[in-house]
Order: structure tokens, then sequence, then C-alpha cells
């Protein structure tokens, strides 16, 4: 182990199946494990994280030592799970954050449990801390966590990274619990989001909430006694990890061949406008009939959170979709939109991001889309990104083809324009994309964030501060 860091997150770098003496351990896919594991590699220390593993015992732990650094793993209980995890995480946080309150589902129940699974981690993670420990948690499962690290340990540094968007006041406001929230994660002494945008927000409703004074400018909050320094660093991937050699998808070559592709890769959530992507195709093929049979849309659509219904639904209406659409504009010998409904490794999604043409991402809201950031760092040969100007990357992407996802003409509007662009137009692009990924990113986002402000007292190396 390189440093005292200890990082805390819902979800770890792997989930772990199977018997004692024969665990398996799997990699992980979300766009918190896909930021932070390669951060974690590079400074080491502890990751502490829920593995999927579900019991009815209360806090028996397991260490997993790492080459890079030591895993401790939570255990939740299938209650805890459904109340803390299902219920009020991804039943009311996950919607309201990304501006959906018609999906919020409200229960004392389910954020009493959150609130227990909270005092869980912060207990696990006092177990572990040490003279000097820089304690980093991450998002929005854990954000009474903080607070009831700092009520232990007072003089404990606290680093907070918050992955998704924050909404305004007035929706943040929705739900009865906004002001125990906010305090949580006030026991951080320094808190990250990805934009500016959130960043304001998330100022705005400590000032009207809490009624305490913020300073915009410098980001500072004043509260019992401590400063707390509010910042908004964009996550930045490693592009190296998708610079390298890959195998072919056999299965998939016989749809592809000699068609246009589009691609898509998301998990089959309802934020990321997969309906509102498959829209926009149609009304393009509406359009433009001369590309019938030419173009094809490959969507990843990675199964997610399926014990909860908006979800269970949602994957049911967008396959409903791509039917209507295939039956309508395809034929025996072609569909225009090809779904592949699992989850894909890393490797197979770097073969995907150089096999296609254009990157569509239609997201309906989204922190920041790490996506985007993939497709260009995986590619050599240029490629087109459409991007909706509803993700936090849209503003670092600024030469990106926007659209809003809502308007299936500017989704139909932008597909005809990458099919338009000359390579040099195409060359030029990628060009700046690339420039953004590599210069903004894992180790910019680290130092931005972590490295100057809180000291870390990690050794040996670049990461040592006293
Ligand atoms: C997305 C978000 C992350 C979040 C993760 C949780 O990737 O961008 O901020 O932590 O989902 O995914 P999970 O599969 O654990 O619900």
């Amino acid at each position: 182990m390189k440093s005292n860091l200890l990082v805390v997150s819902n979800r770890g770098p792997f989930t772990i199946e199977g018997e004692m003496g024969n665990l398996k351990y799997r990699p992980a896919v979300s766009g918190l494990v896909s930021a932070v594991l390669p951060a974690v590699k590079k400074v080491g220390g502890i990751w502490l994280a829920w593995a999927g593993r579900l019991t009815e015992k209360t806090l028996e732990v397991q260490t997993v030592i790492k080459d890079d650094f030591n895993f401790v793993e939570v255990l939740l209980s299938r209650e805890e799970l459904k109340g803390y995890y299902e219920g009020y995480s991804n039943g009311v946080l996950w919607p309201l954050c990304h501006l959906m309150p018609e999906k919020v589902v409200l229960s004392e129940e389910n954020y009493r449990i959150y609130k227990k699974v909270n005092q869980k981690f912060a207990q696990r993670a006092g177990t572990l801390l040490k003279p000097g420990t820089l304690l980093w948690i991450h998002d929005y499962h854990l954000a009474l966590m903080p607070y009831f690290v700092r009520q232990k340990y007072s003089w404990q540094r606290i680093a907070f990274f918050w992955h998704i968007p924050f909404p305004p006041v007035e929706i943040f406001t929705i739900q009865p619990w906004a002001q125990e929230i906010l305090r949580g994660l006030l026991g951080a002494d320094l808190i990250g989001f990805h934009t500016e945008d959130y960043r304001e927000n998330f100022l705005r409703s400590v000032e009207r909430v809490l009624k305490i004074p913020v300073n915009y400018e410098w980001g500072t909050v004043y509260y019992n006694g401590r400063e707390i320094r509010v910042k908004a660093v964009p996550i930045g991937i490693e592009p190296k990890n998708f610079q390298k050699d890959v195998p072919k998808i056999e299965e998939i070559e016989q749809d592809l061949r000699g068609q246009i592709i589009f691609l898509g890769v998301e998990r089959l959530d309802y934020t990321k406008g997969l309906k509102e992507k498959i829209l926009g195709f149609a009304r393009f093929l509406e359009k433009n009939p001369e590309y019938l049979g030419k173009v094809i849309l490959l969507q990843v659509a990675v199964p997610t959170r399926e014990n909860i219904a908006a979800y269970r639904n949602y994957a049911k209406e967008v396959l409903e979709e791509v039917q209507k659409v295939n039956e309508r504009f395809g034929h025996s010998s072609w569909q225009p939109i090809k779904i592949l409904t699992r989850n894909y490794s890393q490797d197979e999604l770097i073969y995907l991001y150089r096999r296609a043409d254009t990157l569509i991402i239609t997201s309906l809201e989204d922190g920041l889309n790490l996506v985007a950031k993939e497709f260009i760092a995986s590619r050599q040969e240029p490629g087109v990104v459409i991007l909706s100007n509803r993700t936090g990357v849209a503003r670092q992407f600024g030469v990106a083809l926007k659209v809003n996802p809502y308007s299936p003409e500017e989704i139909a509007g932008q597909i005809k324009t990458s099919l338009e662009m000359s390579l040099e137009e195409k060359e030029k692009m990628f060009a700046k994309l690339k420039e953004q990924v590599l210069l903004k990113n894992n180790e910019w986002w680290l130092d931005n964030f972590l490295g100057k402000e809180l000291m870390l007292s990690v050794a040996p190396g670049k990461y040592y501060r006293k």
C-alpha cells in the first residue's frame, strides 16, 4: 500500500461472486468506477465499498489485497439495499438530480435506512482511519457520511466528489430531507462537482435552505467554524487504457458490414434519452430515404437497477420502440437499429468505439458522460461526436455536433450533418476533442481536485506534501 488515502463509494471496483474459498471478481461497470479506479491505482491506499454481496449479518468485512491498493468490502442486507440503494439513492436523489421529479418515490422508511447505511459506512471507515489519512467519499449514495464521520472524528480531513448533476434548489427541495443532505455534505472540507452550473446550484441550495452565507466566486462556505471549499473539476479518463490492441467481436460483424455506424453506449437508464435517440434516428430515415440500407444505429444498452420499476418499464419501452422502427423501415436483410442488451467489457467497448463512424449521445440530463471521452481516446481515425447539450461534457466538447435531445428534428439534422462532413472537417473536430481528452486526463482531475487543496500526506512520490 503506497499511501494513506481511504476512498469510499457505494459500488467498488469489482463485484464479488461465489463462495468463500472460490470467490470470483468481476469488474464493475459505472462511470464512478472508470474514473476513480485509475486514480486509486496511481495513489494507492484503501478502497472501502459494497461489492454486490448481500448478507443478513451486520458489519462482516472482508479485505482483498489487490496489486495497487487494498479493498475492504461492506456487506449489505437485502433490506438495506432496498431502502438505501434502490429506495432513496435511486428512487429520490437520482431522479431529482436529473431533473425528473415525476420519477421520485418518497418514503420516510427508505430515508431512515439510507441514514443507517451511511452511518454503517462511516463506522467502517472510522476503523480504517490513521493519523494523516485523507478520506475521500464518492457520490450521492453517501451524502450523509461526511457528517457522521465529522461527528466522531472532528479533525479528520474529508473530500467528497458528487458524480451526478446537482439540480436547482427548487427541484432539490421537493424532497423533505434536503436540509439534512446538505448538512451531511458540509461535513466534508472539500466538495467537488463536474461543472460550474452544478457547483452554483449546490451553493445556492446551501444559501437558501441552510441560510448560510456562501462565496460564489471563491466557492467557500463557512460552517460550524470550518471553511469548506466547493470546486468544479470535471473527471478525466486515463487515455492509455484505451489505446491497446483488442480482439474483433465476430458475432456482430455480419450486421455491420458495409454500413455507416452510429454508436450509442448507455446503461438502460431513463436519463439517457434512448427513446429520444430512436425517435430522432427514425425521423432521419423518414426525411432521408436515400440512406435506407446504408446506416445503422448500433446501441449498447446495458441492463441496470432492474429491481426498480421505473427501470424495468423503461427497458421494455425502449425495446418496443426499437422494434417499431425496425418494422417500419427494415426488411429481411437490413434492420436500421441493432440493440445489444448485455454488459460489454472494456476491450469490447474499445473495439466498438473504433468500429463506429459516429458516436451519438442524447442524454436528457447527464453529470458528465465519460463514454464521449472514451470514444475519442480509443481512436486514431477521426470519429464524429453528436452530443446532447444537456451533458456535463458538452462544455468541454465545444466543437462536437450538439443536439437538444428533446428535438427529433435536431437529432435527425445532426445525423445528416455528420454524414455530409468532409474528412478535413472531421479531422479538425477530432483533433480538438482529442486535445481535451489528453490534457484534462485522470491525473489532471486528481491534481486539480485533490492535489493542491488537501495536502495529501501520501508517501512516496508525487502526492507527498506535509
Ligand atoms: C452512473 C453514475 C455514477 C453512479 C453510478 C452508480 O455511472 O454516473 O455517478 O455512481 O451510475 O451505478 P450503479 O450501477 O452502482 O447504480
